[in-house]
């Protein structure tokens, strides 16, 4: 069948049905799951959009004519078929694109569509788009890609009839709604819109990337931290072999933006030592990976063994305190386990740094230590984290075995305290007893500034059973004196969906802090500033948390409940760990 007798075929569907055949609309192509942050830093991923029957995605320009012209279509396709299970998106894979101009761009043309920013290309370039105005229906289970094509026949598409306008996507829409399914593969006029330029095509050409120069550095920087023999993750990246052997399931982390874990949107806030990766990485190593993955040379410096770390890298702690041992199973999912330890000080300590000698780095995924009142016992375990008995100390989290305070602060720890933990555990395909150590290091002198950790405090909420997107908020107390904030450590359940934490100052004016865009149960992070953030008198932080208790959240362990607050993994907390340093009185 060709173009034109296609058309005809589908113009004479659109006259005589409402419900459209569309041959060969849901055909699938191998497609790819992904996910992107739009325009106000939210996260969407594709295979999050399950619930959906359909996802359409517009690619536009900024300043781009042709895609614009397409703009009251989509919108008012969004508005007529979001009610129907299908869910609206626009991408924009500049490589210089700003939230800013594209919120611009949204109000200028009133449209309430989200952009999604593909700076690094790679979503661009995995659904193989050539201009702007391409439009793709894709398939939010499988991922495929049931339709590639125009939008409608006005956008883009040369030689179009003006008197009888085809709306291609739509039509597409209808058949994939209505689960016609065809054999016939539809001829598709080609979209003529602005090219899109990949940056890969003029950095790379024919060239090879080099494996030693250009791959292992930066597998070095942003993954071997877990990637080691015995290490938290699974496999261990030890060799060219393994990482070419890896390599379609790295491509894909990385794509939805899995690895490195714990990321954060990087484009609010400085950020000291966090797991992250830069655009220009993920197109160098992507880029890698889609030509082959292959190494020059005979040397792999990734088989170079590792140096093994010393036992206490911050040189022998000046008390040393055993967390009580687990034994965790092969399989399964393991509660949080809250537990205790003496620690019979003879005075008020200031502590200047912890250290974590961790015993089975599979398995613990966090620990958080906290100075507690001795009376507490662990009768009733969720006591000893109790805020009203507990201080929060330190956070293990994977890959930061110390945790040093700066040179002028440390925390207080009173001689009449005790320590409590609250451990996280993964179970790893084997039976592991965790034996994790923790060093203390005392200042000699009193220091400047007073560590202390202040938390948004909310116990009050109950999250609807199904609910995909439930806000709560809470915050912290007002801050009498001057503070500043250092870093944060955000703390949900499995329900956790995103956090962002901003300070409210005294006259009333908000600044975002940090936007922890896809909260991930399993990692719970320990996030730090650059540098150090002076809050006026009168601040206080707050916080705006969504939770997502719907069947499409992945670590939801049971979307049929309400939830309420509690220290079980069935239930939720909104404990989010804020760093601040005080000025201490002379
Ligand atoms: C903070 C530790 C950490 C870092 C850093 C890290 N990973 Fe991982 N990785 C893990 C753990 C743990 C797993 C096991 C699955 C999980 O927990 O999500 C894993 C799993 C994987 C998998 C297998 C996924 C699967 O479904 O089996 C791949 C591929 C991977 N990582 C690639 C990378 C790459 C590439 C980087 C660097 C860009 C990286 N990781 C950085 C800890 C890490």
């Amino acid at each position: 069948m060709n173009t034109q007798t296609f058309r005809l075929l589908l113009v004479l569907c659109c006259l005589c049905s409402g419900s459209v055949l569309y041959p060969g609309a849901v055909l699938a192509q191998r497609g790819t799951d992904f996910a992107l942050l739009d325009q106000d830093g939210r996260f969407h991923q594709l295979s999050r959009y399950n619930e959906s029957d359909a996802v359409v995605v517009y690619i536009q320009g900024l300043d781009d004519a042709v895609s614009a012209q397409g703009y009251p279509l989509l919108q008012d396709l969004q508005t007529r078929y979001a009610g129907q299970g299908v869910a609206f998106f626009m991408l924009n894979a500049a490589r210089d694109s700003t939230r800013q101009a594209v919120q611009d761009e949204l109000a200028r043309h009133g449209l309430d569509i989200p952009v999604l920013l593909d700076t690094a290309q790679l979503v661009a370039r995995s659904l193989g788009v050539k201009t702007t105005a391409e439009a793709f229906i894709l398939d939010p289970s499988s991922h495929g890609i049931v339709y590639r094509g125009p939008l409608d026949s006005r956008v883009a598409v040369d030689d179009a009839d003006p008197q009888l306008p085809i709306p291609y996507l739509e039509s597409a829409l209808k058949a994939v709604l209505a689960n016609v399914d065809s054999e016939d593969e539809p001829e598709l006029p080609a979209v003529s819109g602005t090219p899109l330029v990949y940056e890969y095509v003029s950095r790379f050409g024919d060239r090879q990337i080099s494996y030693q120069d250009e791959i292992v550095p930066i597998v070095q920087k942003r993954c071997t931290v877990c990637h080691v023999e015995d290490g938290l993750a699974p496999w261990a990246m030890v060799s060219h072999r393994m990482m070419q052997g890896w390599s379609p399931m790295i491509r894909e982390v990385l794509i939805t933006r899995r690895m490195p874990p714990g990321q954060i949107d990087t484009q609010v806030g400085e950020w000291g030592d966090i797991h992250t990766i830069t655009d220009d990485e993920l197109i160098t190593l992507v880029h890698w990976i889609d030509s082959g993955a292959r190494r020059e040379g005979e040397e792999d410096p990734l088989t170079v063994p590792a140096v093994a770390a010393p036992e206490w890298a911050l040189g022998e702690p000046d008390l040393v305190i055993d967390v009580p041992e687990e034994a965790v199973p092969a399989t399964g999912m393991v509660d949080f386990r809250i537990k205790r330890a003496d620690l019979a000080l003879s005075e008020d300590r200031w502590i200047q740094a912890v250290a974590y000698d961790v015993g089975e780095r599979s398995v613990l995924h966090s620990l958080l230590v906290h100075a507690v009142d001795p009376t507490i016992t662990d009768k009733n375990p969720a006591d000893l984290i109790d805020p009203d008995n507990a201080e929060f100390i330190s956070l293990y989290v994977p890959g930061r075995t110390e945790e040093v305070f700066a040179p002028d602060a440390g925390f207080l720890l009173h001689v009449d305290r005790d320590l409590s933990f609250k451990l996280r555990y993964v179970t790893g395909g084997r039976e592991r007893l965790d034996k994790t150590r923790i060093g203390l290091y005392f200042r000699d002198t009193p220091p400047e500034f007073a560590v202390r950790n202040v938390i948004t405090l909310n116990e009050d909420f109950t999250i609807p059973a199904g609910a995909d997107n439930h806000v709560e908020t809470a915050s912290t107390e007002t801050f009498a004196g001057e503070v500043y904030v250092e870093s944060f450590a955000p703390q949900t359940h499995t329900r956790g969906k995103s956090m962002r934490i901003s300070a409210e100052l005294a006259d009333g004016t908000v600044q975002l802090l940090i936007n922890v865009a896809n909260y991930n149960f399993n990692w719970q992070m320990n996030y730090p500033l650059r540098q150090r953030l002076l809050l006026p008198a009168g601040a206080r932080l707050v916080t705006e948390t969504v939770y997502d208790n719907s069947a499409a959240n992945p670590h939801n362990v049971d979307p049929e409940a309400e939830v309420t607050f509690g220290v079980t993994t069935y239930d939720e907390i909104l404990h989010h760990y804020i760093r601040i340093l005080e000025k201490r009185q002379p």
